[in-house]
């Protein structure tokens, strides 16, 4: 409330400018004070005081004008003036009770549906083929699912695609290595370890010359589409995605196999797209390659960047297929906007594709094109997270051990939860510490990786969010009254109050921005509202008068669902007990 009506007090002595009334370069410092005493009001400001000089007018005549001006505003109740020129502010009670009651009852939570619905296409999770999942794919994964939630959540029509890595000369190697892995007659398991298998293939292809001219006549097989090449193919993505999902389903991501659509559905669209950029004059031969030169991206000397579309060995590359894709979506889906979450070392990479195929006319000029982009995660000494031995850390493993160490944590706590409840409680706070840990940081930065940080109830982790949640389901196993209406009576119950009613502008600065950091923000700020106003007043005590205590109640309801939904927009879960 202070903050609004300090903004009101900026748009009046914008107003006074505008009149003509004051000077357009005088600054004022507008300065909004709770009073110390409520039969003064709830708020008091100077303003008119510190206008005097500039506006050679009395205070108490300034202090007329700015509440001639303040009139509209019904959340203030009265105001008046007193002593030099104080202006002190009456909020009006009702007008907040009024609208917190409201998004009690709304479903929505006071989330309004957009009003101007759009298709948007999320590229996001996006691991490779025949590799482990590594800690960029899973920064991509948790923070691509949770805008994609958001975005349905505001009634947006959104496409997930997850861009996998699944086409490129490398499968032949693969290929050749999954025949010889079938000839010896290898179980699932053996073939599971996608990371050995790979480096394997590497091995063999590196060290048996005939192994490596099998390999090189598999990739040109795979690409004039035989039969054979291409069934072993699949089932090398199908073991890969196959794990992957498994992931998906620990973690609780909503892609499913449905929103595969990977580098291969590009690959027969490539040669036309070349042919296309070479016939509107965009694509230039240069030694052998097909170039694009862009104006728009200099080198250090200021020439235009040269991008390769395509390789003098005819073969094409990453950027080629991310022209393709644009274009693609566009004409398919129809899209008003694609976000992309990719590392920000993709950046550069990603705008070059997209000037690419804007130049060429692939894209409405009102698409938004937007590089979801985020930092790395770093181990705890700063550096690129990594095993002990430096190897790629395996998000099967990371999980296991987040696993463990909630498991620890509950142990410690010595929480009385009944058996068949707990190994669910234990995943729900180790997933979704490991996924708040990640959502919670700006995701423009790098940020550090650090267990202690994230298995705690304390600070903005996801266990304190998850606790604040099943300490309001504790006060309703207890309460003998039903939430009613609600009367704000003290500061506490106004902060919260206040916040709750913030919920739809910060989903909607989320969606905008693709920033899911603040919708933790904003969850932690209620919950330790919610605790400060707990504490302050009491609920399930008898000398609580029962309408009180309804009205708390309600209060209690209206932070338990804002804190449900604000998290299961975030994909993580909340418990009812802990
Ligand atoms: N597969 C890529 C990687 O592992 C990420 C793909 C991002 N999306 C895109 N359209 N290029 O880094």
């Amino acid at each position: 409330m202070k903050a609004s009506i300090q903004e009101e007090l900026a748009n009046i002595v914008t107003q006074f400018k505008n009149e003509g009334l004051l000077d357009h370069e005088v600054n004022v410092r507008i300065i909004v004070e709770n009073t110390k005493d409520k039969a003064h009001g709830d708020f008091a400001t100077n303003l008119a005081m510190l206008l005097a000089k500039p506006m050679k007018k009395k205070p108490q005549e300034i202090a007329n004008l700015i509440i001639e001006r303040l009139a509209q505003d019904d959340r203030i109740a009265n105001t008046e003036i007193a002593g030099p020129g104080f202006i002190n502010f009456f909020v009006r009670k009702d007008f907040l009770a009024k609208q917190i009651n409201e998004l009690c009852n709304d479903p929505r939570l006071g989330v309004a549906l957009t009003s101007n619905p759009q298709t948007i296409v999320i590229d996001y999770s996006s691991p490779n083929v025949a590799k482990e999942m590594a800690v960029h794919h899973i920064r991509s994964t948790v923070i691509g699912d949770a805008i994609v939630r958001i975005l349905e959540f505001l009634g947006n029509k959104v496409i997930r695609a997850n861009h996998i890595g699944d086409w490129g000369t490398q499968f032949g190697m693969l290929i050749a290595y999954l025949e010889k892995k079938e000839n010896e007659h290898a179980n699932a398991l053996e073939l599971s370890d996608l990371e050995a298998f790979y480096r394997e293939a590497k091995v063999c292809y590196d060290e048996d010359p005939q192994f490596a001219e099998k390999a090189r006549f598999y990739v040109v097989k795979l690409q004039s589409g035989d039969e054979y090449c291409l069934s072993m193919w699949k089932k090398l993505v199908k073991i890969t995605m196959d794990q992957n999902q498994e992931i998906y389903r620990r973690l609780n991501i909503s892609l499913t196999e449905k929103d595969i659509m990977g580098e291969s559905l590009y690959n027969p669209m490539l040669k036309p797209l070349v042919e296309d950029l070479t016939n509107k004059g965009l694509a230039v031969k240069d030694d052998g390659a097909m170039v694009v030169y862009l104006n728009s991206f200099t080198d250090k000397d200021g020439n235009p960047r040269g991008v390769i579309v395509q390789k003098k060995d005819g073969g094409f590359l990453y950027t080629t297929t991310d022209i393709a894709c644009t274009k693609y979506r566009c004409e398919h889906f129809g899209m008003n906007r694609m976000i992309c979450f990719a590392d920000s070392r993709q950046h550069e990479h990603l705008l070059m594709a997209w000037e690419i195929a804007r130049l060429a006319g692939y894209v409405p000029q009102d698409v938004s094109l937007e590089h979801g982009a985020f930092g790395m995660m770093l181990g705890k000494d700063g550096k690129p997270f990594k095993t002990r031995s430096g190897g790629t850390v395996k998000l099967k493993e990371l999980l296991n051990e987040a696993e463990a160490r909630s498991r620890k944590l509950l142990e410690e706590r010595n929480s009385d939860i009944p058996d068949d409840e707990k190994e669910n409680v234990i995943t729900t706070i180790a997933m979704g510490a490991v996924k708040y840990a990640d959502l919670s940081k700006n995701r423009t930065t790098d940020y550090i990786f650090d267990w202690d940080n994230m298995l705690t109830f304390e600070g903005n982790t996801s266990p304190y969010l998850q606790y604040a949640y099943s300490r309001i389901q504790a006060i309703f196993r207890k309460a003998d009254t039903e939430p009613g209406n609600i009367v704000i009576t003290n500061e506490q119950e106004e902060e919260l109050a206040q916040k709750l009613l913030k919920f739809n502008e910060v989903i909607n600065a989320v969606a905008q921005k693709a920033m899911p950091h603040l919708l933790c923000a904003y969850l932690y700020e209620l919950a330790t509202l919610f605790m400060r106003f707990y504490e302050a007043c009491p609920i399930n005590k008898p000398e609580v008068e029962s309408s009180t205590k309804a009205s708390r109640l309600s209060l209690c309801k209206a932070t338990r669902d804002v804190l449900k939904q604000g998290l299961s927009l975030l994909g993580i879960n909340v418990l009812d007990r802990m």
